[in-house]
C-alpha cells in the first residue's frame, strides 16, 4: 500500500506491506520555508507539495525495492487539513490509483495518527483510550476497533501543539515551537512559576489551552527587565512551568477518561506525543493504576506517510475503497468514519 500525506507542512510518502510491515518511508519537511513567517503559509505549502510529492513516490519505490506494478492500493490523506495542501496529495493519489488500476482510499489524518502506535513491535490491543495531541487537535477518543471511535472530549479552543507553538513564539523560539519549548524546559527549574491547569477542577473531558497561553504571555511581560529582555534562566523556567501545566492537564484528563470508560490501555499520538516529559508522566500515571501506555517512535508521532499507508492498508483489507472522486475535506469528524 502506498501512503501519501500532504495535509500540512510535511510531504510524507511510505509503502506498507501487510505481511512484512513498513518497506520504506520518506519525509520532506517544509519547516525551512515557513520558519521565517513564524507559521505555515497555506499557499506556499500547496506549491511545495506539488514539487515534492511525485519525486518522493519515485524515491520510496526505489527504497522499498519494488516497482509500481507491485503496489496494490493507494491511500492519501483526505482531511482534515489545509485544503490546498490536501488537494495535492488527493489528486496525485487518486490519479496514481487510476493509472495503476488499483483501489484508492482517502484516509482521515487523525485516524492515521491514532493507528501509528500499531507500527511498533509491540502494538496495543483494542479497546483503548487514545489521546490525540497534534498541532490542530486535542482529543480523547474511546477506540473499540478501527473506525469505532467515540469522542470523549476535545479542546474548546487551541490545540495542545498550537499552545506549544504560540508559547515558543512568545519566548522567541523558532517555528514550530513545540520541540524547542521542550528542549528549553529541560534547563528550567521546576516550580518557579505556577500556571493554571485549565478545566481540571470541573467534571468532563474537554480541554482549553487559550487561558494558559494568556497566563504565559502575562508572566513574560512581568518578567522583562528594563531593556525589554528576559533572563535566560527565567525563560527556561517559564518553558518548564508551561510544559508542566500542559502535561499535568493532559494526564489528569487521561486518568479521568480511563476511569470513565473502565479501560486500562492508553495510547498517545500526534506531534505532542513525541514530548518526553508527557511520556514519562503518563508512564508513571499508568503504572499507578496498573494500566499500559503505548506510543509510536518520534518520527511516527509527527506527520508522516507511514501512518496513512498503514490505515489505508487496514481499510483496504477490510474491503473498503473509494469510487473515482478526489476526496479532500478541511473538516472531517472522526466519529463519522465507517467501522471495519
Ligand atoms: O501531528 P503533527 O505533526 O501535525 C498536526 O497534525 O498538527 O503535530 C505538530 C505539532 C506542532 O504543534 C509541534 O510543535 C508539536 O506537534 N510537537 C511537540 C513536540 N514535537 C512536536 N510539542 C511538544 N513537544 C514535542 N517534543
Ligand atoms: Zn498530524
Amino acid at each position: 500500500m502506498l501512503g501519501i500525506e500532504t495535509s500540512c507542512d510535511e510531504t510524507g510518502v511510505a509503502v506498507y506491506d501487510s505481511e512484512n510491515g513498513l518497506l520504506a518511508d520518506c519525509l520532506y519537511s517544509q519547516i525551512g520555508i515557513h520558519a521565517k513567517y513564524g507559521g505555515v503559509i497555506p499557499e506556499l505549502a500547496s506549491r511545495d507539495h506539488i514539487r515534492k510529492t511525485l519525486p518522493l513516490v519515485q524515491q520510496v519505490l526505489l527504497e522499498a525495492g519494488i516497482t509500481q506494478s507491485e503496489i496494490e492500493g493507494v491511500a492519501y490523506t483526505a482531511g482534515p487539513g489545509l485544503i490546498g495542501a490536501l488537494l495535492v496529495g488527493a489528486s496525485l493519489g487518486r490519479s496514481l490509483g487510476l493509472a495503476w488500476n488499483v483501489p484508492t482510499l482517502g484516509v482521515h489524518h487523525m485516524e492515521g495518527h491514532l493507528l501509528a502506535p500499531m507500527l511498533e513491535k509491540n502494538p496495543p490491543q483494542f479497546p483503548f483510550v487514545a489521546l490525540l495531541v497534534s498541532g490542530g487537535h486535542t482529543q480523547l477518543v474511546q477506540v473499540d476497533g478501527i473506525g469505532s471511535y467515540r469522542l470523549l472530549g476535545e479542546s474548546l479552543d487551541d490545540a495542545a501543539g498550537e499552545a506549544f507553538d504560540k508559547v515558543g513564539k512568545m519566548l522567541g523560539l523558532p517555528y514550530p515551537g513545540g520541540p524547542h519549548v521542550a528542549k528549553l524546559a529541560v534547563e528550567g527549574k521546576e516550580g518557579q512559576f505556577d500556571f493554571p491547569r485549565p478545566m481540571t477542577n470541573r467534571p468532563g473531558l474537554d480541554f482549553s489551552f487559550s487561558g494558559l497561553k494568556t497566563s504565559v504571555r502575562n508572566t513574560i511581560a512581568d518578567q522583562l527587565d528594563e531593556t525589554g529582555n528576559l533572563d535566560a534562566q527565567v525563560r527556561a523556567d517559564i518553558a518548564r512551568a508551561f510544559e508542566d501545566a500542559v502535561v499535568s492537564t493532559l494526564s489528569i484528563k487521561c486518568r479521568r477518561a480511563l476511569e470513565q470508560t473502565g479501560l486500562q490501555t492508553l495510547i498517545i499520538a500526534g506531534g505532542v506525543s513525541a514530548n518526553l516529559h508527557l511520556r514519562e508522566i503518563l508512564e508513571q500515571a499508568m503504572e499507578k493504576v496498573g494500566g499500559k501506555l503505548f506510543y509510536a517512535q518520534p518520527k511516527y508521532c509527527t506527520d508522516n506517510g507511514a501512518m496513512i499507508a498503514y490505515a489505508g492498508c487496514q481499510r483496504l483489507m477490510a474491503g473498503q475503497k473509494d469510487d473515482l472522486e478526489i476526496k479532500a475535506q478541511p473538516r472531517w469528524s472522526l466519529e463519522s468514519l465507517p467501522a471495519i
